[in-house]
């Protein structure tokens, strides 16, 4: 039994792949107006927390070495968020435990920072909404709503502003990753480079909702769209030869995930997924791989106390 199973409360939240990623032009306050398409898939941040009398925060599981463990981590400004928005002391012992990969394109950071707002609200009993929760989670960033939400859903604004879609059936994924992470603001900066700053109103495609709606694995993977995928290839022109390979195993639809590097190709089943995950290693074009499963629920309490009463607001706190 490893000492997280003794926590006082743990939680888990998903990572995320972008089915599309539409993105317009730079705002005046340098985000950009996005339609993305989410789902949740089944790779897990796990955040467990215990009552302390300060805050401090150890992390393990992958690339837990590139993770850094003070005020800049996005947990620590999640739980410092809470309790600011709240009143509540901010002391806490916290754990991650990584399974997303590390500056990868698929929200790790924010699944940590979901996990860590709904872990503590739960250890300290501040009774948050969901809605509230997301709130402040929309102010540590774009992709955190998300993981509080999960599932299927569109995302409008700079990615925060959500609506759950229909998505029938489940959607298996063979994951590429690399070992040098790509920044989320310098992809976007190439984005703005190679458009030249043009770009229109991001739109939600039709057809990949329709597809989804229909369980239709093949057309979804003929949708798959991210407007950030030539930035992320100036980048780390070597994902060119991942998506090749990925593709050439039989993947439905292949695509890099967010802002990189993970390439993430969408596969007929759990076997298929298998094979171009094996395919993907054999010809050395990812360093290491995993598989996983689409649509999966949001962060949710694995063990420790239940709230008590009804959810608050954030209005009905202060
Ligand atoms: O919101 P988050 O902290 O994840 O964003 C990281 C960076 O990514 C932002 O500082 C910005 O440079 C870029 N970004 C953007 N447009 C978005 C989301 C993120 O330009 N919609």
């Amino acid at each position: 039994m490893s000492t997280q199973d003794h926590a006082d409360v743990r939680v888990r939240a998903p990572g995320k792949v972008n089915l599309a990623l539409t993105v317009g032009r730079r705002r005046p306050d340098g985000y950009h107006p996005l339609a993305s398409v989410f789902q949740a898939l089944s790779v897990h941040e796990e955040v467990s927390a215990w009552h302390a009398d300060r805050l401090s925060l150890t992390v393990s599981g992958l690339h837990a070495e590139r993770v850094p463990t003070d005020g800049t981590n996005l947990a620590w400004r999640a739980a410092t968020a809470l309790a600011a928005a709240t009143g509540a002391e901010p002391a806490a012992r916290l754990h991650i435990h990584k399974g997303v990969p590390v500056a990868g394109g698929m929200a790790g950071g924010s699944a940590d920072a979901a996990a860590t707002l709904l872990a503590l609200d739960t250890l300290w009993g501040t009774g948050l909404s969901r809605e509230a929760l997301a709130e402040i989670g929309a102010t540590l960033g774009s992709d955190v709503p998300f993981a509080l939400l999960g599932q299927t859903a569109v995302g409008r604004g700079r990615g925060d502003l959500l609506t759950p879609a229909l998505s029938r059936g489940e959607y298996h994924w063979a994951l590429g990753l690399r070992d040098r992470g790509l920044s989320t603001p310098e992809v976007y900066a190439m984005f703005d480079e190679i458009v030249g700053g043009a770009g229109g109103e991001p739109e939600a495609d039709r057809a990949l909702m329709q597809a989804l709606r229909t369980g239709d694995a093949e057309a979804v993977g003929r949708a798959l769209v991210n407007d950030l995928q030539d930035a992320a290839l100036e980048l780390a022109p070597e994902l060119a030869e991942t998506l090749a390979v990925a593709q050439d195993a039989g993947a439905l639809g292949v695509i890099v995930s967010g802002s990189g590097p993970t390439v993430a190709a969408l596969t007929r089943s759990r076997q298929a997924a298998a094979a171009v995950a094996a395919a993907m290693t054999a010809a050395g074009v990812a360093d290491a791989v995993l598989t996983a499963v689409g649509p999966v629920p949001g962060a949710r309490v694995l063990q420790g106390s239940s709230r008590s009463g009804p959810a608050r607001s954030l209005r009905g706190v202060d």
